[in-house]
């Protein structure tokens, strides 16, 4: 019914005449996402692959574009605070504090969802993934077609994710008819996850909102255990947000590389790091030390490493507080780790 109403109602609009893949143009999104046909989408943190909540049928394809186990659940994404209330029941006023301290931004709530909420959304759990993102053109195509956006990053399950149109198009230029380009994301690394239970507030994934910035709202929060064996938060897994390079992270990248000479090594630094060593390729996230440049470099970086031919990367590991932890966080789960290889964690790839 939903599918016949969708083509009738697309029915009156012509087709659009844009033909390129990387297109500025919210008519045609949104004539796809009316279609039932995934459409990328920019956000502040990083791009989104997305589709209409009320569509079953596109919401699958989202999993089969990006080869993504069905247990693991999207991210429902609104225009408003008041639009929680479409998805979400029961919500808890501390709930409410958080969207009106962070949204529209890089924060995600795991909310009790409403019945028409779609299994598949949620992997069949009784929570749904909120978040209302901090990107004008996403916020007004949300509010055009008339319906929350399911949409989980914009890139094949475990791989890095896109943080400009063109990773998005180098991933899956031939499964998409639309990549909505919005210039290169804000923030770049994914929305910070928090969710509510029995009444304490619990921090699934970290993100640019760091730990002590949702403590200074909601005072003392848990850190869910990221070693244990069924994650809530598969961004939680390991070997997530990974390279096809292999990857490992020290606290004195040179000095790691200088141990393994003959090898082609890329660096991927942070602040004021002095390079002698021309051998080297070398990515610097962001000269000043700011770790916000940091966390928005952090992907592009890792991708132009990636392409590169090497055999190593060697990642510094930034300091363990704010930001740096966060980075730290997605650092390391896309190291090849003893961990990685050895891991017996059923949802490890
Ligand atoms: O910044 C972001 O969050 C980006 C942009 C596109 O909004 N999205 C993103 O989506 O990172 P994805 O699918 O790559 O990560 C979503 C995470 C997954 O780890 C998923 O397990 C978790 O959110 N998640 C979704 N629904 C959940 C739920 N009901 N309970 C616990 N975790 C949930
Ligand atoms: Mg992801």
């Amino acid at each position: 019914m939903e599918k016949i109403l969708n083509l009738l109602n697309i029915a009156n609009t012509a087709i659009p005449k844009e033909k390129k893949l990387i297109t500025t143009s919210l008519a045609k999104a949104t004539w796809y996402l009316k279609k039932g046909d995934p459409v990328a989408i920019p956000t502040e943190t990083v791009y989104g692959l997305a589709a209409n909540i009320y569509n079953e049928n596109a919401v699958k394809k989202i999993f089969e574009i990006k080869k993504r186990p069905a247990f693991n659940p999207l991210i429902v994404h609104v225009a408003s605070i008041d639009s929680m209330e479409e998805v979400a029941e029961n919500i808890p006023p501390i709930a409410y504090t958080l969207a009106e301290k962070f949204w529209p931004g890089p924060l995600t709530l795991i909310l009790e969802k409403k019945s028409t909420i779609l299994d598949c959304i949620t992997a069949g759990k009784k929570t749904v993934a909120v978040r209302m993102p901090n990107h004008k053109m996403t916020l007004e195509l949300i509010k055009r077609v008339g319906f929350p956006l399911a949409a989980p990053s914009a890139n094949p399950f475990g791989s890095i994710s896109p943080t400009s149109a063109q990773h998005v198009a180098n991933y899956f230029k031939k499964e998409l008819n639309v990549v909505l380009d919005g210039g290169e994301c804000e923030k770049g690394i994914e929305s910070t996850i928090v969710g509510f239970e029995n009444g304490k507030v619990i921090l699934y994934r970290l993100g640019v909102i760091s730990k002590e910035m949702i403590e200074s709202v909601v005072g003392e929060v848990e850190l869910l255990n990221v070693d244990e064996n069924q994650p809530k938060a598969p961004g939680m897994l390991h070997k997530h947000y990974a390279p096809k390079t292999k990857m490992i992270m020290s606290e004195q990248p040179l000095k790691r590389a200088n141990e393994m000479l003959g090898s082609k090594i890329g660096l991927l630094i942070f602040g004021n790091e002095n390079l002698p060593d021309s051998r080297y390729i070398a990515k610097n996230l962001s000269e000043n030390g700011d770790v916000f440049e940091a966390a928005k470099n952090l992907y592009a970086h890792m991708h132009q490493l990636d392409e590169m031919g090497l055999e190593l990367i060697i990642a510094q590991k930034f300091p363990d507080s704010g930001i740096g932890k966060s980075i730290n966080d997605r650092l390391s789960r896309a190291c090849w780790s003893e961990m990685n290889y050895t891991s017996t964690n059923i949802f490890s790839e």
